[in-house]
């Protein structure tokens, strides 16, 4: 992604951005996410379109919001959506299967304070207002891990300034990654932002906060012997 490819304000043409940080998976969703994606996508699901996000319209409670990027399956989300009943939550998930799971537990809890978007994150932040949003969370981001692909790293400079436009000033954007590397990556881009301070200060990364449950995904990497660095940073 360019600087120029993540900051285009909707409505300009729709510029392809060359690098994405993904790839679709061809997973195929389970019957029971399949209906859910048909049947509950009325009640939680948000189309994506080329127009400015309102998210007045979408959260019309004027609530703080708190919005998951790449939530997977959704369990974090979930778990968080539960807990902040009075937070209204935005999961961006461009995998299918990932956003039926969600939209299905979402209903077995009766969750309500939960809407979804099945799209690329980067063109969702960029129609939404200026300081229009409390929390941005993004948990294990693809690490990306061959030097040759770090450039499909979601957390990159133009990203970040993404991030800072849609953050209300004393918002916290919250980070968690299982790859050393990608965090010292991130750790220079955001301690480079003058938009964001490292809430750990000097010590750099924060202890795992209690909002972040121990998700399948992590307790895998425990098996795997891998680390997990917790970030998080202030809308300066
Ligand atoms: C390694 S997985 C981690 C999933 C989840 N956060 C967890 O902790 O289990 C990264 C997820 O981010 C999603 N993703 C990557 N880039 C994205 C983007 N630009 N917009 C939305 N989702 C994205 C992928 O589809 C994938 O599900």
């Amino acid at each position: 992604m360019t600087s120029d490819e993540s900051t285009n304000p909707p409505g300009d043409g729709p510029k392809r951005r060359a690098v994405r940080s993904f790839v679709l998976r061809t997973g195929r969703a389970t019957a029971g996410q399949q209906r859910a994606l048909v049947e509950l996508w009325p009640q939680y699901g948000i189309d994506f379109s080329n127009e400015p996000l309102d998210v007045n319209r979408v959260f019309p409670r004027g609530a703080q919001r708190m919005i998951e990027i790449g939530f997977g399956n959704g369990e974090a989300l979930l778990e968080y959506a539960r807990d902040h009943a009075d937070i209204d939550c935005l999961g961006i998930e461009v995998h299918s299967p990932g956003v039926g799971h969600l939209l299905l537990h979402s209903q077995t809890a009766s969750i309500t304070n939960i809407r979804v978007m099945c799209h690329d994150a980067v063109e969702v932040l960029q129609r939404l207002p200026d300081a229009s949003i409390d929390f941005v969370h993004i948990f294990f981001p693809d690490p990306w891990h061959k030097k040759r692909h770090h450039k499909r790293r979601i957390v990159q400079p133009p990203f970040v300034s993404l991030v800072a436009r849609i953050i209300k000033p004393g918002g916290l954007f919250r980070l968690a990654t299982d790859w050393e590397h990608y965090a010292l990556h991130m750790r220079e881009v955001l301690d480079a932002s003058s938009e964001f301070t490292n809430v750990a200060g000097d010590r750099g990364y924060v202890d795992r906060p209690q909002l972040r449950p121990l998700t399948r995904f992590e307790k895998r990497g425990h098996r795997l012997g891998h680390g997990v660095w917790d970030m998080e940073y202030r809308r300066t």
